[in-house]
């Protein structure tokens, strides 16, 4: 049987106080929606359905995927209701998934073992867990022989009922045929006069359905999100389990519990982190890298025995092996570093190129720059690469020395083996091997009185 995935994500989420739909709150940087749709993606289904509701022009816009099919559920009466709504979208012989766009971490491995359980359209599969505080929870009914036979609401629970532990999760696998039969029978007589969908489980048992169940690995793949303390919370657990994995990889966390991974971090051995790190989008870091305190790193690439020293903010760049960066450096897009290259302390570098072994090591702003190998770049140096109106380009070829304070009005270039005297503005190409020099010449005016 092909799949199809059906994400029911229509609930307001009254409790996150919020003008954004809850399912694009973040988790590590990525909207709830957003990971279960990857999750759901590496299952490859022929189709997946979001029911959504509150918000949902900004919810289209804000999350990707392919083969989607929106369907709005205007009145939220409830998650029978719901997947009610999206039975026009699916084919007749197919199984459907039905997954909770704010439930963000269940791993696809579970989801497979849920999947595996139905093989036929006479089968159902209900991912179970077993808690020790079931309360809220639909429970997990069965007779003598263990064999569900039905879910309860917590609501509509006996006593007896509410001691159950094994929960249902609300993820399930439900043949299409099934689906289209019994939904429309749903009664919303109940004590809180919704369609369940759970009430198919006991009009199924009775049919001689098989109902099937599977736990996940871990608790927190099945927990949900309805207010911003239970995001916090499943954010940290996330993080963890993210930092295991890079550790068992050979990377050092001072204290996991104070770095944030919001992306994909592709990690070498032997690396060190410290505290307060944050990696976004798409991290490269190589073997023996060593990221200090209080780093935001994004969409960047870190060659091999790089040193990131504190404080240093890296936004789409390069930087190759070797160098060392910070503490207190920028470097903005389209920077690149070449190997041994050292960018110090208040140092901006932007859409610029800085060769082997050169050294802009304090105070200066490089935007638009192209050094060659082994250019000094002394402190206090600005590249003046815009007029208000354009940006210019500024090159110091080879071996080029720029002494300190010195503003290089571009567009302007430095050639082969040449120094700036400092306090120069230059303004004028300065060819190879000489001395630009272009200050105020200094007059000392002698037996000066002290006003
Ligand atoms: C549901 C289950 C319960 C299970 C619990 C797990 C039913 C009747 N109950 O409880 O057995 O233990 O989930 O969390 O299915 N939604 C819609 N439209 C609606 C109603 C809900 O899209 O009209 C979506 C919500 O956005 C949410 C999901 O369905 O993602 C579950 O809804 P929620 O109200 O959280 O669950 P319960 O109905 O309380
Ligand atoms: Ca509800």
């Amino acid at each position: 049987m092909n799949l199809e995935i059906v994400v029911l994500a229509a609930g307001k989420g009254t409790r996150m106080r919020s003008a954004k739909p809850k399912v694009l709150h973040r988790l590590a940087g990525k909207p709830l929606l957003q990971h279960v749709l990857d999750s759901s993606a590496e299952l490859d289904p022929i189709n997946i359905t979001i029911v959504y509701g509150f918000g949902g022009d900004q919810v289209q816009r804000e999350i990707s995927a392919d083969r989607l099919t929106w369907i709005e559920q205007r009145e939220q009466k409830g998650t029978g209701h719901a997947v009610g709504q999206a039975l026009s979208t699916v084919q007749d012989d197919t199984k459907i998934l039905i997954l909770y766009g704010d439930v963000p971490l269940t791993s696809t491995e579970t989801l497979k073992g849920l999947l595996d359980k139905v093989t036929t359209d006479r089968s159902i599969a209900v991912l179970t867990c077993d808690l020790d505080d079931p309360a809220g929870y639909g429970r997990m009914v069965r007779n003598g022989d263990g064999n569900v036979v039905g879910i309860v609401e917590q609501k509509d629970a006996t006593e007896a009922q509410k001691q159950i532990a094994e929960i249902n999760t609300g993820i399930m696998v439900i043949p299409s045929v099934v689906l289209k039969k019994w939904i429309p029978e749903l009664s919303s007589e109940n004590a809180q006069g919704e369609y369940y969908l759970t009430d198919i489980i006991e009009m199924a048992a009775q049919q001689q359905i098989d109902i099937h169940t599977h736990q996940p690995a871990s608790v927190y793949e099945i927990e949900g999100i309805n207010s911003r303390s239970q995001l916090a919370k499943l954010e940290r657990v996330h993080q963890l389990e993210l930092c295991e994995k890079h550790m068992d990889q050979g990377v050092t966390f001072i204290d996991p519990a104070r770095v944030d991974i919001r992306g994909d971090l592709i990690t070498g051995t032997d690396i060190t982190v410290d505290i307060n790190v944050v990696f976004e989008g798409k991290v490269v870091l190589g073997d023996n890298v060593e990221i200090g305190p209080n780093c935001v790193i994004k969409d960047a690439v870190i060659g091999d025995n790089t040193q990131i020293h504190a404080n240093s903010v890296i936004d789409q760049a390069k930087v190759s092996t070797d160098c060392s960066v910070g503490p207190f450096a920028r470097l903005r897009p389209q920077a690149e570093l070449a190997a041994g290259a050292r960018v110090g302390n208040f140092v901006e570098v932007k859409k610029s190129y800085i060769g082997k072994g050169s050294k802009v090591n304090h105070l200066s702003y490089i935007g638009d720059a192209t050094l060659g190998d082994r250019v000094n770049v002394g402190a206090g140096t600005i590249t003046c690469n815009y007029d208000g109106k354009n940006k210019f380009n500024t090159i110091m070829e080879d071996d080029v020395f720029i002494g300190s304070n010195s503003a290089l009005v571009a567009p302007v270039s430095i050639a082969k083996g040449s120094t700036v005297a400092a306090g120069s503005t230059i303004t004028k190409d300065v060819p190879n091997s000489s001395l630009g020099i272009a200050r105020a010449k200094q007059r000392n005016i002698e037996d000066w009185k002290k006003p």
